[in-house]
């Protein structure tokens, strides 16, 4: 019988299972709840870019163009937009459906510990950050954004045609030549690999997905089309964020439109 070698996600996931009794885990995890200075840092565990100029987004949801039936039984990936634009209204529902804040966490003193959003994050942590380019949008320029979720507002970091960034022979050109836009989600991976080690990783791809999902159902919900895309160079990708792509770095693209009619 020959052996062959482990795959690399062979060997990650075996190493990154949870074991009943793991001392170190243990004690990282209970260090980490009872820090008080920790706890309190954690509150600001999302990017923003201050000074830079900012654009207000639309607070609320539009009027629901479909049934959640609809939305759920009806996605297709588009792949072939028309080229029209997409409204500014229906990016701010996608982003604050992905990543909004619509609670708190308290500790028992009333103390404010986190700020709580619309999909779910191992402790808590949020390591996913929203970025946009806007390749024809009514009401934002051709240009790169962040979100800044605390603010549910965009912070401008480059107004330019961004389109050449996604051509090449591996990019499927034909998508970002129609859409009105993508939403780029990244990991800033030590918000959570901190607390819960190298199975932390794990928890950040579970999260993105999350939060995709929910961008997916928002901008359908709005009437819009979209494609989930992996297919990209990280390093260009995370050049374009500006991101070292260690810290944090691009895990996942959404390319979204008004679909054909
Ligand atoms: C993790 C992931 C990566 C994907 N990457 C791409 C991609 O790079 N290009 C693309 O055209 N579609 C991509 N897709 C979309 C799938 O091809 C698509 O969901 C699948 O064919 C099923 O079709 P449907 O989305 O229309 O139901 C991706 C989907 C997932 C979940």
């Amino acid at each position: 019988m020959t052996t062959r070698e482990p795959a690399l996600s062979e060997l990650y996931h075996e190493n990154t299972k949870m074991r009943r009794y793991d001392r170190e885990e243990a004690l990282r995890s209970l260090r980490i709840s009872s820090d008080p200075v920790l706890q309190r840092a954690l509150l600001h565990c999302f990017k923003e870019y201050r000074g830079n100029p900012e654009v207000e987004l639309p607070e609320g949801l539009p009027d629901a163009k479909k049934s959640l039936e609809e939305i759920v039984g009806e996605r297709r990936s588009i792949r072939s937009f028309g080229g029209a634009n997409a409204d500014l209204s229906s990016l701010a529902s996608m982003l604050w459906c992905g990543s909004g804040i619509t609670g708190e966490l308290r500790d028992d003193s009333g103390e404010l510990l986190r700020h709580l959003r619309t999909t779910p994050s191992a402790g808590a942590l949020y390591p996913v950050e929203s970025y946009v380019v806007s390749f024809r949008m009514d009401g934002l320029a051709e240009g790169l954004y962040h979100y800044n979720v605390r603010g549910h507002k965009l912070e401008v970091l480059e107004q330019q045609d961004l389109r050449p960034r996604f051509s090449g022979p591996h990019y499927q050109e034909e998508i970002f030549a129609g859409a009105a836009g993508v939403i780029l989600l990244t990991g800033v991976f030590q918000r959570t690999t901190f607390k819960y080690g190298d199975r932390g990783y794990r928890y950040v791809l579970l999260e993105v997905g999350h939060i995709a999902q929910n961008i997916m159902n928002a901008a359908s919900f709005c009437g819009l089309g979209t494609v989930a895309i992996c297919g990209f160079v990280d390093a260009e990708m995370d050049q374009l964020l500006d991101l070292d792509g260690v810290e944090e770095s691009t895990l996942y693209l959404i390319a979204f439109g008004p679909e054909p009619s």
